[in-house]
């Protein structure tokens, strides 16, 4: 694997997906809590250079829209459809989301391949919808079961070369991955070690690199809360969190949002 650009500046990135969680009418009080509490760190030189985002159920995007909006929080969908529009009963596609003022498409989580069978073919589609429409795609990969990391990157490489194929460099250059062990996710779980975590963020980085995307960010998903987000962030090649469960605590979310590391060194 060779680097074939200099290291790029990768500004880090924590969102969360809050899953099918919270409702419309409760939404509010989540953004109002987050926003406040970012806004209270933003003259902090640790926070300032930071990107954040939410990604609730389809039904509370009206009310992020309405919350979120002139914030820096971004706000995107869980998933996209491959298809602009059509007869596809209970979908959502690109145009719509970025009608709500959407600017990400959460693509391939592990659970929507174990509940929705998406297959790579899917994955790649809706991909390319995402970006049709301006849209970030926020791409998951991650191996389903636990083991050495060799084992995994081979994994997540396919799953990289499916999801991304035929993508030129302006297009490659707006993708977003989330490196998300499947086993290291949900209630029960726990985060992969720390060394598990930098080399598939390596491996993945590598992959990215010698195709010329060396300013596309690669987060880390898998059981992240207030305790291990520092020492997640700072291991090299995370360039941000993805988190689930915990951040349905607003309280919680802010405080890994706007966490401070101890040394800032990640992302070259
Ligand atoms: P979790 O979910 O933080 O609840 O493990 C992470 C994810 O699925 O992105």
């Amino acid at each position: 694997m060779t680097a074939s650009a200099g290291p790029a500046r990768r500004i880090p990135m924590i969102g969360t997906s809050w899953k099918m969680n919270l409702l419309p009418s409760t939404a509010p009080a989540w953004f109002g809590t987050v926003t406040r509490g970012i806004a209270a760190t933003s003259s902090d030189p640790a926070t300032a250079d930071r990107e954040w985002f939410v990604l609730p159920p389809f039904p509370a995007l009206a009310a992020a829209q309405a919350s979120l909006e002139g914030s820096p929080i971004r706000w995107g969908g869980q998933d996209v459809h491959e298809d602009d529009a059509g007869a596809h009963t209970g979908d959502v596609s690109a145009p719509m989301l970025a009608d709500l003022g959407c600017t990400i498409a959460e693509i391939g989580h592990s659970e929507r391949r174990r509940d929705h069978g998406e297959t790579t073919a899917m994955i790649s589609g809706k991909v390319r919808a995402a970006l049709r429409w301006g849209l970030t795609p926020l791409l998951c990969v991650g191996e389903a079961t636990q083991g050495v990391p060799d084992a995994a990157i081979g994994l997540v490489e396919g799953e990289l070369a499916g999801a991304l194929r035929g993508l030129g460099p302006g297009d490659l250059a707006q993708v977003v991955v989330a490196y998300e062990p499947a086993w290291a996710i949900g209630e029960g779980a726990q985060a992969a070690d720390l060394k598990h975590v930098a080399a598939l963020h390596a491996a993945i980085r590598g992959w990215l690199d010698a195709r010329g995307a060396t300013a596309v960010r690669v987060l880390y998903g898998g059981s992240v809360n207030p305790r291990n987000a520092a020492d997640l962030l700072t291991v090299p090649g995370v360039d941000g969190l993805f988190v689930g469960r915990a951040a349905l605590d607003p309280e919680a979310f802010v405080a890994i949002a706007t966490v401070t590391l101890p040394q800032q060194e990640n992302g070259s």
